[in-house]
């Protein structure tokens, strides 16, 4: 079903119910698109020794082996995309595509991820390696520390047993299907 109205000021309340409920019965185009953007991290390497798809999937591998919720796990995996379309903002790309579907600790392990991740190689850069003391009392600190730590910055290994895209599929569905805030 479509509306008619040509600009907002004439639309109605009926024809706003007409698009919500559209917007409802199409909310699984959400997972789609993620879909679709991981899989266009394929081509993006920018001198890695993998591509970000590869590198997102080991990072969401090893989360999920860790025992890691499903929300963590599809963070990991989504920690990235935002690669797909600026490498600068990257991490707040990932965390507004995440932040109606996960909890708020899960968010923000994710938009601060590179203050952390900054511990194994901002030195080469002349920059703060301990930016994550900023942190130190946030009750998404440890979370933040083992993804960076453990799962994000270990996850560049061409050899290690990385699970598929198709294997992460039906958590990526079941995240996505149904936003708890706009
Ligand atoms: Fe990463």
């Amino acid at each position: 079903m479509t509306t008619s109205f040509t600009s907002m000021d004439v639309s109605t309340a009926e024809q706003w119910g007409i698009i919500g409920t559209e917007t409802m019965k199409n909310q699984p185009r959400v997972a789609e698109r993620v879909l679709m953007l991981l899989e266009s991290l394929e081509d993006v390497v920018d001198g890695f020794a993998v591509d970000q798809l590869t590198h997102c999937l080991q990072t969401a591998t090893r989360a999920e082996q860790a025992g890691a919720d499903d929300q963590v796990v599809v963070a990991s995996l989504c920690h990235d995309i935002g690669k797909a379309i600026s490498v600068p903002n990257h991490p707040r790309i990932a965390a507004e595509i995440l932040r109606p579907y996960v909890r708020a600790e899960v968010v923000d392990a994710i938009l601060y991820h590179q203050d952390f991740q900054g511990r194994h190689y901002f030195h080469h850069f002349d920059m703060d390696p301990n930016l994550r003391d900023n942190y130190r009392d946030e009750p998404w600190f440890a979370l933040a520390e083992q993804f960076a730590d453990e799962w994000d910055q270990t996850s560049f290994d061409p050899d290690y047993p990385t699970e598929s895209l198709a294997h992460f599929e039906p958590k990526v569905r079941a995240i996505f299907a149904s936003p708890h805030s706009i």
